[in-house]
């Protein structure tokens, strides 16, 4: 249910996040009539701005080619307002709160969404304020955060315990951008939805899975960010592993948030934490042609750093469905391409009347030019018995090409102000996924004499790779 009167208060309002993801999202929702009726978006940040000035910033996050969406976004500006403060101060907050009081003057409840597009180090503060200051005496109280929550299982959980006593887990809503994207979303109905691929789903019919992040861009500009974190944090603990999990969970009672949350933390459960021999680093140098930089050659990046920009390992799960599959996750930056997919690759059929055949492999690619595609075997046309591989092929541009596939951040601001949880990360599933990848993290942290491989910025990765995939079962074949 959507809350009408709803105040929006997005904190840290001129950095990255905000500027890139929240406004567009919020104003994406607003184009499409999805914010709940006499909604005010409130900005706060430490600069300080007037309102007009404010205004042309958040018109410069959005993207205005037309002049349709010029009025529209005249509207959207026109409940928009600033208030510039600290994020360790009372008064600061409590200015906050006199101005969205003003918002809701005259209004029976206060419901407020509190937005934290901000770093870490002030996240805790923010929190506590809002919790002192901010919080609404009648209506909802929601507060929605994002990565990184902490490093690894200890400091993850010194920030849910900073955090519980102020908000309860029924007011928080954390982010994994990956939940939002439309097919992932998917991934449940087409397993739960279709009894041919439901029936097959297990051990004894699939060989391997992998799940790959590619992006064909370095960390340009956030290498201090990065440095401090590396890729195994910064898109496998979270968006990865989501990915998995909802790959391997068992079918949940109802689609409610507690009951896919509760078959969540069951498989995270049964998988043991990675271990480090299954696991392969990387980290990019200059690009062959010498145009692109090496990871190091940053400014914000010491000479000396260690820290993985790509890596390979796989998981295990020990329960009765997957006991013995490997789950070959693979993320890395400064790579040939930009695509992020799911290939399940089943197993050989009995040989036989076939010398040799290639395997099915079922594709989900997440991103870019969504798709789903099977690949089998069939007869190649003709007079001969002679087998082609060819694709079953559900290509959404082709096949929805009338439907807009809606950003992740919409679907999930929109869960949010509508209170679904489906999609957000539950603190226990949150410890869990820390759990899998803490002992890694730290091996790899103390172990100073294990270097990343290099590979060359725009290739695919370690030179390794494919022997590395290959030593767990995958088979390559001339189509894949
Ligand atoms: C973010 C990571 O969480 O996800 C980034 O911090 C990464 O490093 C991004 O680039 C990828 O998101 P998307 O939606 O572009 O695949």
């Amino acid at each position: 249910e959507l809350k009408n009167n709803t105040v929006i208060v997005v904190l840290g309002a001129s950095g990255d996040l905000a500027k890139k993801k929240t406004f567009p999202a919020l104003f994406g929702l607003y184009r499409n009539n999805f914010l709940p009726n006499n909604v005010k978006i409130v900005g706060y940040a430490r600069t300080n701005m007037d309102h007009q000035e404010y205004l042309k910033r958040v018109r410069s996050y959005i993207k205005t080619p037309t002049q349709d969406i010029e009025k529209q976004l005249d509207e959207f500006c026109g409940f928009c307002s600033y208030v510039s403060g600290q994020y360790d101060q009372d008064e600061s907050f409590i200015n906050l709160r006199k101005h969205v009081e003003e918002l809701e003057a005259g209004r029976e409840e206060t419901n407020r969404v509190f937005y934290m597009a901000l770093p870490p180090s002030v996240f805790i503060t923010v929190s506590q304020h809002l919790k002192r200051n901010c919080y609404p005496e009648k209506g909802i109280a929601r507060i929605i955060v994002e990565k990184p929550f902490g490093k690894d299982l200890p400091s993850s959980r010194q920030l849910q315990r900073a955090l519980a006593p102020d908000w309860n887990e029924d007011e928080i809503y954390r982010i994994d951008h990956y939940l939002g994207k439309e097919m992932v979303k998917n991934i449940l109905i087409l397993r739960f939805g279709n009894e041919m691929i439901g029936a097959t789903w297990n051990k004894n019919h699939i060989d391997n899975v992998q799940i790959s992040f590619k992006e064909p861009f370095g960390t340009e500009g956030r290498g201090g960010y990065f440095d401090e974190f590396g890729i195994i944090r910064d898109v496998m603990q979270n968006h990865l592993l989501q990915v998995l999990t909802l790959l391997t969970m068992e079918r949940p009672i109802s689609f409610s948030a507690e009951d896919i949350r509760d078959e969540k933390v069951r498989v995270l459960r049964a998988m043991p934490a990675i271990e480090p021999r299954n696991v392969i680093i990387g980290q990019y140098g200059k690009s062959l042609d010498g145009t692109k930089p090496g990871y190091k050659e940053d400014d914000t990046v010491p000479k000396d750093s260690r820290c993985p920009t790509f890596a390979s390992m796989v998981a295990y799960i020990r329960n009765e469905r997957w006991e013995g599959v490997p789950f070959i996750l693979k993320a890395g930056k400064a790579l040939n391409e930009q695509k992020t997919e799911i290939r399940i690759q089943y197993k050989d059929v009995t040989s036989g009347i076939f010398k040799e055949i290639p395997r099915n492999e079922l594709v989900i690619r997440v991103q870019p030019n969504e798709s789903v595609y099977l690949k089998m075997n069939s007869k190649l046309p003709g007079l001969s018995m002679q087998t082609v591989v060819t694709e079953l092929d559900l290509t959404y541009r082709r096949r929805f090409s009338d439907l807009k596939i809606p950003e992740a951040y919409e679907s999930l601001i929109l869960d949010a102000l509508k209170g679904d949880h489906s999609n957000f990360v539950r603190d226990d599933e949150l410890d869990a996924s820390w759990r899998i990848f803490t002992p890694l993290l730290h091996y790899l942290d103390d172990n100073k004499e294990i270097i990343p491989m290099e590979y060359p910025y725009g290739s695919r990765g370690p030179a390794i790779l494919d022997d590395f995939t290959a030593s767990f079962g995958y088979k390559f074949s001339d189509a894949s």
